[in-house]
């Protein structure tokens, strides 16, 4: 089908309103990567049915379809070919229901996070689950990669706070699990084989997710510390307190924090800044005073045990902002080196310094020049590393640098893609580094659901042919 059929073919089948060529995406702001908006059209579907009507043209028409959240993606999950079509779930933006006697929400996929986080502090309900894309990120795209962010070592990711999912199959039926309980033991739950799927097994259109209490004010601390274990000395106490509730524990690296914060343009001054490793707290309480208290006294109480260089306790809104700023405002690492190479790694709790000290030797064995930035969600082990040098790395390089990254991280009980999925980018060490039985299970799993190859080629894993 030529590019004018094809699309007077879908304007048909979807709504002329709902269709965007590839002359009207020329311009708009791609998201993460370039090559998110190459495809030969953007559909954008208002309801359920229009996208299983959009999925079965495409079957129909051989098409491949690529969904799309906020493209804040990190992985190259929402990359696209000029042979395929984008399935944008921007419009399917509503949330159908807060149900605060359940305390659930029901949303439909193109939901954001921060949309949501909005609608249920109005029943002082949070879907206790936070990143740093709260403003972009949709609920779906969440869903589809198994988002983590800075909650995850309390309440899990997003797959602990998904009840129920509707899902668009790529044979256009849809799969219809809109549980609001905790407990279903009928069966496969296979609404987790969705979760964290990136779009390769159907389109999450629709959920229920979990809501918990508001904890009260937040107080925010920032400390300076040698290393990662002090960090976790100062979170083991802070979990441990009563009254209070820990909802942050952020680490950064000394060349991370520096960094941000210059670009940020804060002085000296203005955050303590100096010492080897940072470590961002969140203490919720009744109110924000008890929960500075909370904070102030309980640092003072583990000073001397956890070698604190220097720590303190945001005084004002203000501060707060900007100590979470420099944690969260990682686009700064990217304007310095556009494409820096970024890689997402788990490591267990006790393993965290060595793993850190080891990763920089090793890596400055390919390149003297590589002295990566390191931060991430230390309370879960969580690790992000990203390069500062331009991307991409030549292949070899990358595959090097891939093997200093990921050997023996799961024989330790880690992971190589801790938060931020598989997409294209990280498929090669999919390939390297998950088990062989599960990615032969895996490719099984697609090829039941999509024989065809219908739904996000080449993520993740592609159907036996
Ligand atoms: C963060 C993203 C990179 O934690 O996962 O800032
Ligand atoms: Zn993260």
């Amino acid at each position: 089908m030529d590019r004018i059929a094809l699309l007077d073919n879908l304007r048909e089948r979807v709504g002329a309103q709902a269709v965007l060529s590839p002359d009207d995406l020329a311009g708009r702001d791609p998201g993460w990567d370039t090559g998110n908006l190459g495809a030969a059209a953007l559909v954008r579907p208002v309801t359920t049915a229009d996208v299983a009507k959009l999925v079965a043209w495409c079957r129909e028409a051989k098409i491949a379809l690529v969904p799309h959240g906020g493209r804040t993606g990190l992985v190259g999950g929402a990359i696209t070919g000029p042979e395929e079509i984008i399935c944008d779930l921007g419009a399917l933006d509503r949330i159908e229901e807060i149900d605060p006697q359940t305390r659930v929400a029901v949303v439909q996929a193109g939901v954001t996070l921060n949309a949501l986080q909005e609608a249920a502090r109005a029943h002082g309900l949070e879907p206790g689950i936070d990143l740093a894309a709260r403003g972009s990120a949709t609920i779906g795209g969440m869903i589809s990669t198994n988002a983590g962010g800075i909650m995850a070592f309390r309440n899990g990711v997003m797959r602990h706070r998904v009840l129920g999912l509707e899902v668009v199959l790529p044979d256009g039926q849809v799969f219809c699990d809109l549980t609001r309980v905790v407990k279903t033991s009928a069966g496969y739950d296979l609404k987790h084989l969705f979760i964290g799927a990136e779009g390769t097994l159907g389109i999450v259109t629709r959920a229920v997710i979990k809501l918990d209490p508001l904890t009260g004010a937040g107080a925010t601390a920032l400390v300076g510390l040698n290393d990662a274990a002090s960090a976790q000395r100062a979170i083991r106490y802070f979990l441990a307190q009563g009254g209070t509730s820990l909802r942050a524990a952020e680490i950064m690296w000394r060349s991370y924090a520096l960094t941000t914060s210059r670009a940020l343009g804060f002085t000296p001054g203005q955050l303590p800044l100096d010492a080897p490793c940072l470590l961002a707290l969140e203490l919720a309480a009744d109110t924000f005073e008890q929960a500075s208290a909370a904070l102030e006294s309980g640092l003072a109480a583990i000073w001397d045990e956890a070698q604190i260089i220097d720590g303190l306790v945001a005084n004002s809104m203000q501060q707060a902002e900007r100590i979470w700023r420099v944690r969260e405002d990682t686009d700064v690492l990217y304007r310095l080196h556009p494409r820096a190479p970024s890689f997402d790694v788990s490591v267990p709790a006790g393993a965290i310094d060595d793993y850190v000290a080891r990763i920089q030797a090793d890596l400055k064995a390919i390149d003297a020049g590589f002295a990566p930035y390191v931060f991430g969600h230390l309370a879960d082990g969580n690790l992000h590393i990203v390069f500062n040098v331009e991307g991409p790395l030549p292949a070899a390089t990358n595959e090097a640098v891939e093997r200093v990254l990921y050997t023996d991280l799961s024989a330790v009980g880690g992971s190589f893609s801790a938060e931020h999925g598989v997409g294209r980018k990280k498929r090669a060490a999919f390939e390297r580094y998950a088990d062989p039985v599960k990615r032969q299970l895996a490719q099984a799993v697609k090829t039941i659901i999509d024989p065809e190859g219908l739904l996000n080629p080449g993520k993740i894993v592609d159907p036996a042919s």
